[in-house]
């Protein structure tokens, strides 16, 4: 197959890419070797910024998320036993929406489906070859073991946390930015109502907990663990004895409980992979970077980055402009660290570090209730939360 950009991962980001393309009238081709069922099954994070439901709006992926997504004008954070609202709205006339990654994940693979794209999910044993040459390549075996080769003019590695194509920029020019953190989530999914009406962000000395929600009768949550923890050394009752614990204060709150359906343990950590582009290879994504989960920043990143690839690919390929993609780097990356400053703040000002003194915690309070306290610490809560507005 011949095309002008190929994709390699049909994630959020691979797929959100390949439609703005499209609606540029610039072809492209989509593989990703996971099917798209186990996609669907993957339990993701759940909160969008208002900048990601306008792009699935107006670029007409779906309107859906206006329809089943739920607008959250605020979240609580909870600490001290007692929880103190941030209002979103009211502080900057934003608000974030409830919307699981699965449902954006159909919505985009549906509207390619609907558009005509081809996207092919499901092929196995995928490479790339000569990124730096004129026609790069994405190599892959179809179903009955068949080799496919597919030609393009560009290369986007938006092909997640364990991206091949990341590996492709050499050592001697690449830098990799880590920080990894003692403690993990332990994440579940319980058939029960709603705890509160917004998302809890709770503080403890015995650790964080996350209340989030699904549905009226399916929610979200998560609680900090060990990473070594496993998920069979977790009972039912043990979560939520945990849980409830966590949650305490004097204001009587407590959590709705019901039977947990699902349990992981999820990974948690820093990264960031510069340059972002090498040669005719522009990485997209979880493919650059990781950010831990407080925050739900990761899927509205990916989001971000591609917007920005695809204006500078509609204007290297269409105005044959190739320096173009020279700014991709520098103005993707500037979100991409802020973004890595405010999950790395939301979760060291929420866990309790497993060799946390007396100074440790207390000092966390003092955080927690400057930044609950004051209009300008809210703010910058509030901003960050909901999203920095792109720049154009
Ligand atoms: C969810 C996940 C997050 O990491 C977060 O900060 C908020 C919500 C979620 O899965 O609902």
């Amino acid at each position: 197959t011949n095309t002008t950009v190929g994709i390699v991962g049909g994630g959020p980001a691979g797929l959100m890419l390949s439609h703005l393309l499209a609606i540029a009238g610039i072809p492209s081709v989509v593989v990703d070797n996971r099917t798209r069922l186990d996609i669907e099954r993957t339990v993701r994070a759940g909160i969008l910024e208002a900048d990601s439901v306008r792009l699935l709006v107006d670029t007409g992926v779906s309107d859906r998320v206006h329809r089943d997504g739920v607008a959250h004008d605020g979240i609580d954070l909870r600490f001290g036993g007692a929880s103190h609202r941030i209002a979103f709205k009211a502080l900057i006339g934003e608000s974030a929406w409830l919307y699981p990654q699965t449902d954006v994940f159909i919505d985009l693979a549906d509207a390619r489906a609907r558009d005509g794209g081809d996207v092919r999910f499901g092929v196995t044993n995928t490479r790339v070859i000569d990124v730096t040459r004129d026609r790069p390549g994405i190599l892959y075996d179809g179903g009955n073991g068949t080799a496919h080769e597919i030609r393009c003019d560009y290369l986007v590695g938006a092909d997640g946390s364990r991206s091949i194509c990341r590996l492709e920029v050499p050592e001697s020019i690449r830098t990799h930015y880590f920080r990894e953190y003692p403690f993990a989530w332990f994440g579940i999914l319980t058939e029960a109502p709603k705890s509160a009406t917004e998302l809890v962000y709770n503080h403890s000395a015995r650790g964080f907990a996350l209340i989030s929600q699904r549905t009226e009768t399916l929610q979200r949550m998560y609680f900090q663990c060990d990473p070594s923890d496993r998920i069979d050394a977790w009972s039912d009752d043990r979560i939520w004895d945990e849980l409830q614990t966590r949650v305490a204060g004097a204001d009587g709150f407590s959590l709705n409980e019901g039977p947990i359906t699902s349990k992981a343990v999820l990974p948690f950590r820093s990264f960031v992979a510069e340059p972002m582009r090498y040669g005719r290879l522009l990485l997209a994504g979880d493919a650059a970077h990781t950010v831990p989960p407080t925050g739900a920043k990761g899927l509205n990143l990916a989001l971000a980055d591609v917007r920005v690839l695809a204006e500078l690919l509609e204007r290297a390929i269409l105005s044959k402009d190739d320096d173009a993609l020279d700014e991709y780097g520098p103005r993707a990356l500037e979100r991409v660290w802020k973004a890595q400053h405010f999950s790395y703040w939301m979760t060291t000002m929420l866990h309790t570090l497993p060799s946390a003194t007396d100074f440790d915690l207390r000092r966390q309070l003092g955080e927690l209730s400057s930044v609950a306290g004051s209009v300008a610490g809210s703010t910058y809560l509030a901003e960050g939360y909901t999203g920095w507005p792109a720049r154009s």
